[in-house]
């Protein structure tokens, strides 16, 4: 059994802001956490490989710091990784201290990896050593299946691509390259990206700079008859057409909070395309301490506000003033009382453009044993009274029984859907930790209920990632020119 899938990024440029505007290195920190949480989550190849340049500046006094950023990142990967350093890298070794250093050739699923550092040439080309040119020949005739040659700068037949970047001699290595099964030449480099293209057996690709938008890294394919080649264009900026709205961003007072800073999550949210974003903050960490939050005090029936302990409200609106207009808007994420009630001061209401309910808790799943009948009695029971409320949106549906690790009652949904639509409150799609249940979600869409995306951003690369949400609505059968009928574009309203 041949073939395999790799997800190939490129061209990263961290570091400080350059001459460059196009590079936006001072978020790329930023971008490769959010590519490698989406590869974990939603991807799956068998191998991830970055072709060079992760560093604007390899040489900078700072590049210590930004290689172990980015290793720390690269740890995350459920996958092997393989790193290979670019022109702007500085030093092989300094850089290979702070990554693994691949092997030279090594084989996966039956496709044979070849990696090459090609010593720079004038106008930003390389040169493949003769030694080099030799191992890869040996390599082609030993191997009969695909081979996969790695390398930072494009490798291709001149004239046969518009990239002004080529191995200087790659007519040269090209023939070493010809031999029974396909070859893939894999480069970085070229921002623009260049286009997979085949000659007789032999496919060209270069992937596109992660720093530049769209910000977009390829996810590679070979076949399993490891005869062909394809290649799916990854993008971490939404499009720009669709105007979506992110309904739901945490700042540092959530106590799960990771690292949200009001500023950067809205100049993040115009880099991921977003039309908007609403703060939403847990409505109880406001107000409780975090041991009194962690136990549900807020939860009890008919509870009381701590009197003089409102001063975490107070600094959360006024973190957030500096950053609302027209695209940010506060909010609020309620949370609610056995009973259903909104654990809300009316002077934080009457500050919110959007307000979310939310259920976090159920009496019943407290329990060692939950009766699940029981539980789904108590959610419709606080449901009903919340969505009465006058609530824009219900935040995460039914999340509740999945952080119990219980199943979700399917009964739950048709009432659910039918209070929704009587009081006109959106259903968010909700992803983080989390998975929406497509079946509610079809439910609502045949109930005319409105939708809401919500990222739940805890940390900020999590701002705007809506590939789930756009993933789950085109399963659904909604095709994109009626999002902004369907979803709230512009936040509440
Ligand atoms: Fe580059
Ligand atoms: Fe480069
Ligand atoms: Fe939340």
């Amino acid at each position: 059994m041949v073939g395999l899938k790799i997800a190939v990024l490129s061209d990263l440029h961290v570091g400080d802001p350059g001459p460059i505007e196009a590079r936006r290195s001072e978020i790329a920190d930023v971008l490769l956490l959010r590519a490698i949480h989406r590869i974990n989550r939603y991807l799956h190849p068998d191998l991830t490989v970055l072709l060079g340049d992760l560093l604007d500046d390899g040489q900078a006094p700072e590049a210590d710091r930004w290689r172990r950023t980015i290793r720390e990142t690269l740890d995350l990967l459920d996958t092997p990784v393989v790193v290979l350093p670019g022109n702007h890298d500085g030093d092989i070794d300094a850089f290979y201290r702070d990554f693994p250093r691949p092997p030279s050739a090594f084989t996966l699923n039956g496709v044979r990896f070849l990696v090459f550092f090609d010593p720079e040439e004038p106008g930003w080309n390389a040169r493949r050593t003769e030694q080099d040119i030799r191992r890869l020949a040996g390599e082609r005739r030993a191997h009969a299946g695909p081979l996969v040659s790695l390398q930072h700068v494009p490798l291709f037949p001149p004239g046969r691509a518009t990239c002004p970047y080529n191995l200087v001699n790659s007519p040269e290595v090209l023939r070493a390259l010809r031999g029974p099964g396909i070859s893939l030449t894999l480069s970085g480099h070229e921002h623009k990206g260049m286009q997979l293209f085949r000659q007789d057996r032999l496919f060209f690709a270069a992937t596109p700079a992660l720093c530049e938008v769209p910000f977009r890294f390829w996810m590679i394919t070979i076949g399993d008859d490891g005869k062909d080649v394809s290649v799916h264009d990854e993008r971490l900026r939404m499009p720009d057409e669709l105007r979506l709205f992110d309904g739901h961003v945490h700042t540092r007072f959530a106590y799960c909070g990771e690292n949200m800073v009001v500023s950067r999550a809205v100049s993040l949210a115009r880099d991921f395309g977003l039309a908007g974003l609403g703060f939403a903050e847990h409505s109880a960490h406001l107000y409780w301490n975090r041991q009194d939050c962690g136990r549900g005090a807020y939860a009890e029936p008919g509870v009381r506000i701590p009197a003089g302990k409102h001063l975490r409200a107070e600094d959360y609106f006024a973190a957030i003033e500096p950053a609302l207009g027209p695209q940010v808007v506060p909010g609020l994420e309620a949370d609610l009382t056995y009973a259903g009630e909104l654990v809300l001061r009316p002077k934080d209401r009457a500050r919110c453009r959007l307000l979310l309910a939310a259920v976090h808790r159920l009496p019943e799943l407290q329990t060692p044993n939950p009766d699940l009948d029981k539980a789904a009695d108590e959610f419709l029971h606080i449901v009903s009274r919340a969505l009465s409320a006058g609530v824009d949106v219900l935040a995460h549906p039914f999340r509740v029984f999945r952080r119990s690790r219980q199943p979700i009652p399917e009964k739950l949904y048709a009432p659910t859907v039918r209070l929704l639509r009587e009081h006109g409150v959106a259903a968010e799609i909700n992803y983080h930790t989390n998975e929406p249940p497509e079946a509610f979600v079809r439910l609502c869409l045949d109930a005319g209920v409105r939708l809401a995306f919500g990222s739940d951003s805890h940390n900020l690369y999590e701002v705007g990632e809506f590939r789930p949400h756009l993933a789950l609505l085109e399963r659904c059968g909604v095709p994109p020119s009626d999002l902004s009928e369907i979803l709230r574009p512009g936040g509440p309203g």
